[in-house]
């Protein structure tokens, strides 16, 4: 069986922690499960191919076992190869299309007896944010809100016509890193700026008016801290400003930047990357949309 799991975005700026978009750049998994209990193979082809482990302390494996553990269930031999396109510590994703390409693999096997909930639940206890591994699951742009009972989860569909452009640079941010920057506590004034911010972005997203994203996409809980260890950021959110591109943000926790346009702003674009390159920071870009759906079986 193969499964199709979606890189993600996530924050968009002002939603930190709160919201995540998937991508139309993939990781597969394709997996078969063998005789012996408890067997395992894994082959890595493309991204983290030399440096992840191919052992049980693989992630997509511990997210596969934990379903079964959490059931009591024995784990079910298997054979997994990983085709991974999705780039490693970049602010993309990799680790929940991981434990959610791992979950999903465990509930095919499962005969499919796992709700959303509870998959978003299991995935939560590696990730714990919900904002990379709701969307890598369902698609879309999802809002992810705490309640008693765990986190509510709302949906949304990516506003026609919009496209992104992710600047990649080329080293890697550890996302522990990026969250150890971040203070415990902010003054009020800036978690009111944000939440300003945030009721523009969700009215884009769902009236399609993209020019309000210029005015939502700004934050003040996480990108002013992250900016010393994402050189150039602070220019580009500034140069950003007077460009004609939609808005541009740090993805997830970085070091990658997401830059939204209307797909004929790409020399502008470009000129994103060549003052990283000024600066003596390479990085790579590509083009990517928005997607509806998220993981599934292909
Ligand atoms: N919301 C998270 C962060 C995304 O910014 O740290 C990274 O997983």
């Amino acid at each position: 069986m193969l499964l199709r799991i979606p890189a993600t975005s996530a924050n968009l700026g002002p939603g930190f922690d709160c919201i995540g978009m998937a991508l139309d750049l993939y990781n597969y998994i394709d997996f078969e499960a063998v005789d012996s209990p408890g067997a395992l193979s894994i082959e890595i082809c493309g991204e983290g191919q030399h440096s992840l482990s191919k052992d049980e302390t693989n992630l997509v494996y511990q997210a596969f076992s934990r379903v079964f553990a959490g059931r009591r269930e024995p784990i079910p031999g298997i054979k997994f190869k990983l085709i991974n396109n999705i780039p490693l510590a970049r602010g993309l994703g990799s680790s929940s299309a991981a434990i959610i390409g791992g979950i999903l693999a465990a509930n095919f096997l499962l005969a499919e007896k796992l709700s959303i909930e509870e998959m978003l639940d299991i995935a939560l206890e590696f990730e714990g944010h919900p904002d990379n591994i709701a969307p890598a699951l369902l698609g879309g742009i999802v809002l992810c809100t705490a309640n008693n009972q765990g986190f509510h989860y709302l949906k949304m569909n990516p506003p026609e016509g919009i496209f992104c452009t992710v600047l990649i640079p080329d080293y890697e941010l550890s996302t522990k890193k990026a969250r150890d920057i971040l203070p415990g506590t902010v003054p009020l004034k800036d978690a009111v700026f944000n939440i300003g911010k945030m009721g523009l972005l969700i009215n884009a997203i769902n009236t399609g008016n993209l020019d309000l994203l210029k005015e939502a996409i700004d934050d003040k809980l996480h990108q002013p801290y992250r900016c010393s260890l994402i050189p150039g950021l602070n220019d580009l959110i500034i140069l950003a400003k007077d460009s004609k591109v939609l808005g541009l943000a740090i993805s997830g926790a970085g070091p990658s930047i997401i830059i939204f346009h209307k797909n004929d702003d790409l020399d502008e674009v470009m000129l994103f990357q060549n003052y990283l390159l000024e600066k003596g920071i390479s990085s790579r870009l590509i083009n990517l949309k928005p997607v509806a759906e998220g993981a599934q079986l292909v």
